[in-house]
């Protein structure tokens, strides 16, 4: 049994976490570069929880703008095992209809402008991204949601863009036709790089709008989706609150052993 450390990533309107006893924000610095903001680090119940709020109190960085290393690296230094990413999404699928909560489990990464790997040059590793979320973070996500009667869906795909335009209807169209469930800018590379830092990680994908697809509803617009947060604001901290009290203070290793991905993934000799 190993012990357990709570990370959540807060994405556009999730700022803070309230319920967080003996919160304290502490600067946590990383030689990857710069952390969105300062950790949060608290607890609920017997849970220790850090959180990052990702494009930084106020939002002042844009999905291209966060340095996922960082964040990731902060993270890891403060003891996180398990990360949940809370994020805005479109839909792009009729059922999944604004105000829906979706606990995806898998990812297409069409990002093309961040650096989305700790390894390189000088020490090469190849870890798997077969099943980039955690199940067991899913089967205690749905537990949380089932507790605090929240609607949800679980599985599906996220389809990352880089942004920070959002798409054309041709592109959401090619999204759908490869049975994408949602689309957001900024869960690449952040569930690679919390791989490579063996961090198990899983995500809420909380669906704004439409994105442009859909012939009855209005192409996204950033006014769309802040309403749409706001709306659905306390139902995540709920969730979230929730999931955090009912959290294990220790655990059996990873069932897919994301917590030790780098076991067999570095291919460079070790220096003689
Ligand atoms: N975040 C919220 N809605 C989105 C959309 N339609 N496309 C990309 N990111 C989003």
């Amino acid at each position: 049994m190993t012990k357990a450390v709570l990370g959540i990533v807060g994405g556009s309107g999730l700022y803070d976490l309230p319920g967080l006893e003996g919160a304290e924000w502490r600067t946590v610095e990383s030689p990857w570069g710069q952390p969105s903001d300062q950790l949060r680090f608290g607890r609920i119940g017997a849970t220790e929880i850090v959180f990052l709020p990702r494009h930084g109190r106020g939002h002042r960085l844009s999905p291209s703008g966060i340095d996922y290393r960082a964040n990731i690296d902060a993270l890891k230094r403060a003891g996180v095992t398990d990360l949940v990413s809370v994020s805005a999404v479109g839909s792009l699928k009729q059922e999944l209809f604004p105000g829906a909560f979706v606990v995806v489990d898998q990812f297409i990464d069409r990002t093309v402008a961040r650096p989305s790997s700790f390894f390189g040059n000088g020490c090469v590793a190849h870890v798997s991204m077969a099943h980039p979320v955690a199940p067991r973070l899913v089967e205690q996500i749905r537990s949380a949601a089932e507790a605090e009667a929240i609607d949800h869906h679980v599985g599906g795909t996220y389809v990352c863009m880089e942004g920070p335009q959002f798409s054309s209807v041709a592109e959401s169209n090619l999204y759908r036709s490869w049975d994408a469930s949602v689309i957001g800018m900024t869960n690449m590379p952040e569930a690679k790089l919390a791989r490579e830092a063996e961090i198990s990680y899983a995500t809420i994908a909380m669906v704004t709008d439409y994105d442009c697809w859909h012939p009855g509803h209005a192409a996204v617009s950033v006014e769309a989706v802040i309403q749409v947060l706001g709306e659905n604001r306390d139902k995540a901290q709920r969730l979230v609150a929730r999931l955090a009290r009912d959290f294990p203070a220790e655990h059996e290793p990873c069932p897919i052993g994301s917590d030790r991905a780098l076991d067999h993934a570095i291919m460079t000799a070790p220096h003689a």
